[in-house]
């Protein structure tokens, strides 16, 4: 069989053991699912009624422009019709972004850490790439504009950023696209958008003075929707029809469409969520700066966690934790080695973590010595996100 060479370079993703697994192993009654940014809170009640009320239409195709959907969120938004593209989830829109935009010509800048999808798409299409790292967990705007080139088709920027949480201010953003060469479209990954809790004006807007820009947003996040797949894209219809030319004609199924309709017209729903996870984020941070372990400022349902205190071997905090029933994301998977990322979940989750947190640094050398002797790989058991 011939494979594409490329398929060398990337490494499948590995989804952990199911959670019925991780408790047999370890003896489990309870866990806490803290390792993938979702909400702790599945779709909104309206939601489900919806999709109910429409399983009955699941022998037909769905509608393949999402027409119903792409009214609402352009009513939403601000945005005329054709500025809208739908995934399935907003990776796909990344992944037709990289199809559309990269190849071993095209250059294309990202921050370093961040959402692993970046690299991927580069490396799948042989594109060169520039992974700007972050200084002091920040983004280092300036770095990220000298690495331009001139063969640079895409930048991308994630705010508030996966995995730390950091956040661009609006007008920030704003300058910063001012300065970006207008044949170099510049991504503006707002995945947890939703989670800002004093969001400035909406970055829509600058799309008639930056036909570049593309805006990306999902619904696995704040509107509890990671297992249906959708997310939407914002940008001017020459890209807009260039994605359109390279999607499946049915890429959202419809139950998805119906779910993101019916969620749209729950903004106030969206407000208490987004209020609940604010005061358990800061409700955890502080536990945590009490027990004299830092985090990262964020303004995402997740927080970056400094465990370099803890007095055990960085790369195995995140088992020790899941052997305690709490699922993080170890810094070392995702380029920041030192740290864990901790979805803000239920108060119950936090406290379950908490308390493990305190477990680990009373009985730090009985860890160490435990895992010396283990073969289990954390990072498998973690999801990626
Ligand atoms: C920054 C960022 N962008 C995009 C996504 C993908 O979201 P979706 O579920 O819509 O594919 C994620 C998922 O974790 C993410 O962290």
């Amino acid at each position: 069989m011939r494979f594409n060479p490329v398929l060398d370079k990337l490494t499948a993703y590995r989804a952990g053991p199911p959670i019925s697994e991780i408790r047999r192993r370890f003896d489990l009654d309870k866990i806490a699912m803290l390792s993938a940014n979702e909400v702790p809170w599945g779709p909104f009640p309206e939601v489900v009624e919806a999709m109910k009320a429409a399983l009955d239409g699941l022998n037909r195709y769905p509608d393949g422009a999402c027409d119903e959907l792409r009214r609402l969120v352009a009513g939403r938004r601000g945005v005329a019709e054709d500025y809208l593209v739908f995934g399935n989830g907003s990776c796909e829109l990344l992944m037709l972004l990289g199809q559309a935009l990269l190849s071993p010509e095209n250059h294309t800048v990202f921050p370093h850490p961040s959402f692993v999808m970046y690299q991927i798409i580069a490396v799948s299409h042989e594109a060169p790439y520039s992974a700007v790292p972050l200084t002091g967990l920040d983004y280092d705007l300036e770095a990220m504009l000298a690495a331009v080139q001139d063969n640079t088709s895409l930048l991308i920027i994630c705010n508030p950023n996966n995995p730390t949480g950091s956040y661009l201010q609006p007008a920030v953003v704003k300058r910063f696209l001012e300065r970006v060469p207008s044949d170099t479209v510049v991504v503006l990954d707002e995945a947890y958008g939703e989670f800002v809790t004093s969001p400035g004006p909406d970055s829509a807007a600058w799309l008639a003075e930056h036909p570049n820009l593309v805006i990306l947003h999902t619904f696995s996040k704040i509107y509890g929707l990671a297992g249906l797949r959708i997310g939407y894209g914002i940008a001017h219809p020459q890209i807009v029809q260039a994605l359109d030319k390279i999607r499946q004609p049915f890429n959202v199924d419809s139950l998805a469409q119906v779910a993101a309709i019916e969620s749209l017209r729950r903004p106030e729903r969206v407000e208490e969520r987004r209020n609940r996870i604010a005061a358990e984020r800061s409700r955890l941070a502080h536990r945590l700066f009490e027990m004299g372990v830092p985090c990262h400022p964020s303004e995402a349902n997740f927080l970056l966690v400094d465990v370099t205190g803890l007095g055990i071997p960085g790369p195995e905090v995140a088992q020790a934790l899941l052997e305690r029933g709490v699922l993080t994301r170890s810094g070392y998977a995702m380029g920041c080695p030192g740290w864990i990322r901790v979805t803000i979940g239920e108060a119950e989750e936090g406290e379950l973590f908490l308390s493990a947190m305190a477990d680990l640094r009373e009985t730090p050398s009985k860890v160490a010595l435990a895992h010396a002797m283990d073969d289990l790989d954390a990072d498998a058991l973690s999801l990626e996100s």
